[in-house]
């Protein structure tokens, strides 16, 4: 394909953990002059970064995979590529359903991604020093890769494997050349932080030596374990100035039959233990939550413990699921007695609750000043971010004011976003 003007376009399915492997693999193309389109018709390279936590997100990448064929019956030199945990999974599958397909690279190979396109591509590398279109002051840093903790409901443990912590030196070189690039706020990832280790180092520690870095100004994390969150680390949090008032940390169930079913290995006493020790440490923490619905052997009573759970926590907004079904997870075995219907039922119930709680927590910050860092300003209108993590928009800022910090007044509130003006 050299010479002729190559274009990509991503479709990513999943998790914060898939969209930074994406932007990853973005940026490597650009060196090789492969820019990015926002639009699928118009790209010569399709690339799927899929995942396989819920039934849901396979058919969603095989309805993507028929219309990626269907463009290439018009352009036969399109090349489609599919990565991420499906490809790992099911990888021969995808391949015997999709004969257009040219390219798999499943979730345990991802490093060789580059390498593999560029082959299939025929790309040549210009070393283009270009940065996409993504802001550049908030990056993604992934510091470990697969679980161990085998809750009984999830394909992570299967796809990714094992749980691996990367080389602390190398997370702590890698931010420091992105805060040499004008990096502010650096979001570290892994399915559970919370018990990274790397020879000395846990995630307390981790944390602590990139606070050192001069230039950093934020650091955010995802995703928490309760079994695995420490006294050590919420402290880390109330004491360490640069560390955001946010913390993700999946609840998934209020009821103890059913945690102990999911394997989380937690109970909720727990649970709400960590989130009163939370809430004193880090006054205005802000935390979140995953739910699911319908697990197997989930009762209305189970549920109504949930519900109220959700009531009463009153958490900063939540991601509810209905339960799915997944290959060869322990649930996958056993009896799932709740119907659609419920299912449906019980998800739109939370949904509802805790959409009507985030309006009130956010309404009860009109009028409030919160400091904001800006991440992005596009025809004069700031989009920047608080500590907790709710979106602002600004008007009346300036390029200049781009990976700064501002003084807001909030002036009017949405489920999700706040919109203030410069104090
Ligand atoms: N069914 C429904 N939700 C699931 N999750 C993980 N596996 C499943 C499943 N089989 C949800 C959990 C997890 C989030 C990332 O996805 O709530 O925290
Ligand atoms: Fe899945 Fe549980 Fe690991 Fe999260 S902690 S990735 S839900 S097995």
């Amino acid at each position: 394909m050299v010479g002729k003007v190559l274009n990509y376009f991503i479709e990513t399915i999943g998790c914060q953990m898939n969209i930074y492997e994406s932007n990853k693999l973005g940026l490597a193309l650009s060196a090789y002059g492969v820019s990015k389109v926002n639009v699928l018709q118009e790209a010569n390279i399709v690339i799927l970064n899929t995942c396989s936590v819920r039934l849901q997100s396979e058919q969603k990448a095989f309805s993507f995979l028929g219309r990626a064929e269907e463009l290439k019956k018009d352009n036969p030199n399109i090349k489609i590529i599919v990565i991420g945990c499906m490809a790992e999974r099911i990888g021969f599958k995808i391949q015997q359903r999709f004969k257009s397909v040219d390219l798999i690279v499943g979730s345990k190979d991802i490093d060789n991604a580059v390498l593999k396109i560029v082959n299939l591509c025929n790309l040549y590398d210009f070393s283009f020093d270009k940065v996409e279109d993504f802001s550049n002051i908030v990056r993604y840093v992934t510091i470990m890769r697969g679980c161990d903790n085998y809750c009984s409901y999830c394909i992570v443990p299967l796809v990714r494997g094992r749980e691996i912590g990367f080389n602390a030196l190398d997370i702590l070189e890698e931010s420091s050349l992105l805060i040499k690039n004008g990096t502010k706020e650096v979001v570290l990832l892994g399915q559970n932080v919370n018990s990274y280790r790397y020879k000395n180092f846990n995630f307390t520690s981790l944390v602590k030596s990139l606070a050192t870095i001069n230039g950093l100004e934020r650091i955010r994390f995802m995703t928490n374990h309760p079994k695995d969150l420490s006294d050590e680390l919420i402290e880390m949090m109330a004491t360490e100035s640069k560390v955001c008032s946010h913390i993700h940390l999946p609840m998934q169930s209020a009821s103890n039959k059913v945690l102990k079913a999911m394997n989380r290995k937690y109970s909720y006493e727990h649970y709400i233990g960590l989130v009163k020790k939370l809430r004193m440490a880090v006054p205005n923490i802000r935390i979140t939550t995953d739910i699911i619905v319908g697990f197997p052997g989930e009762t209305k009573e189970d549920f109504e413990e949930t519900f109220k759970a959700v009531k009463e926590i009153r958490f900063g907004g939540l991601y509810v699921f209905r339960y799915s079904s997944r290959p060869d997870t322990k649930a996958a075995n056993m009896f799932d007695n709740t119907s659609l219907k419920e299912k449906k039922m019980r998800h739109r119930l939370i949904l509802e609750e805790s959409n009507k709680i985030s309006v009130e927590i956010v309404k009860s910050m009109v009028g409030n000043a919160q400091q904001v860092l800006v991440e992005k300003i596009k025809n004069g209108v700031i989009e920047a971010r608080t500590s907790g993590g709710y979106k602002v928009f600004v008007t009346g800022g300036s390029e200049k004011d781009l990976g700064r910090h501002l003084n807001v007044s909030i002036k009017e509130a949405k489920v999700n976003s706040l919109f203030g003006d410069i104090v």
